[in-house]
């Protein structure tokens, strides 16, 4: 697997970790962590893993190479700072309100990146 499939998949575990050990604090009380933990989860976990075996897997099933792996560690880092302000910034609503929307607008960013490199790497390099 190339760099960039290790990075995703290396965060995603690390936010499979913090993000079950943020359900055991909802259960020891703290509910205002609900929206970080299910956005660590989801994004962190779930996402980001499909992410890292996605950028690598994909363009083998489509025959093309990956468009830009300069573009996908752009997107690792934008996905992250995202996620991570994301998740520090919910438990303070509405308070921080105007700060999570900055950070729920790179999340989105990131998707975008993401979606937008896959669509473009399932183009092979030359015609069959
Ligand atoms: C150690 C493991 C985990 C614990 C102790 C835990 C605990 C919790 C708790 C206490 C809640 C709040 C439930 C409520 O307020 O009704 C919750 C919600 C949630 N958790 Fe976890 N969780 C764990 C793992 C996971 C994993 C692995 C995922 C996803 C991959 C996940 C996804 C969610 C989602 C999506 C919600 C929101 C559900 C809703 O909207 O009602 N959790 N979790
Ligand atoms: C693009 C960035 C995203 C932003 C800014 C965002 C924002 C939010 C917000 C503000 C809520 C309401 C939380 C609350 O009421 O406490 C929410 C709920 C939720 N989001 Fe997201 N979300 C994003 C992406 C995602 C993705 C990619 C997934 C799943 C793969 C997801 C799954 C959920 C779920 C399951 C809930 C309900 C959780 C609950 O009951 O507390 N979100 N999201």
């Amino acid at each position: 697997m190339s760099g960039i499939s290790l990075k995703f998949v290396k965060a995603s575990l690390f936010y499979l970790f913090i993000g079950t050990a943020m359900g055991l604090l909802i259960l020891l009380g703290y509910r205002e962590l609900t929206a970080s933990h299910v956005h660590l989860l989801l994004i962190g976990w779930v996402s980001m893993i499909i992410f890292g075996v996605g950028y690598h897997i994909i363009p083998i099933f489509a025959g093309a190479e990956l468009y830009s792996t300069k573009m996908a560690n752009i997107h690792f880092w934008v996905q992250n700072i995202g996620l991570v302000g994301l998740a520090a910034t919910l438990p303070f609503r509405p308070l921080a309100t105007d700060i999570v929307i900055i950070f729920g607008a790179i999340s989105f960013i990131g998707i975008f990146m993401f979606i937008y490199i896959i669509l473009r790497s399932l183009k092979p390099a030359e015609d069959e």
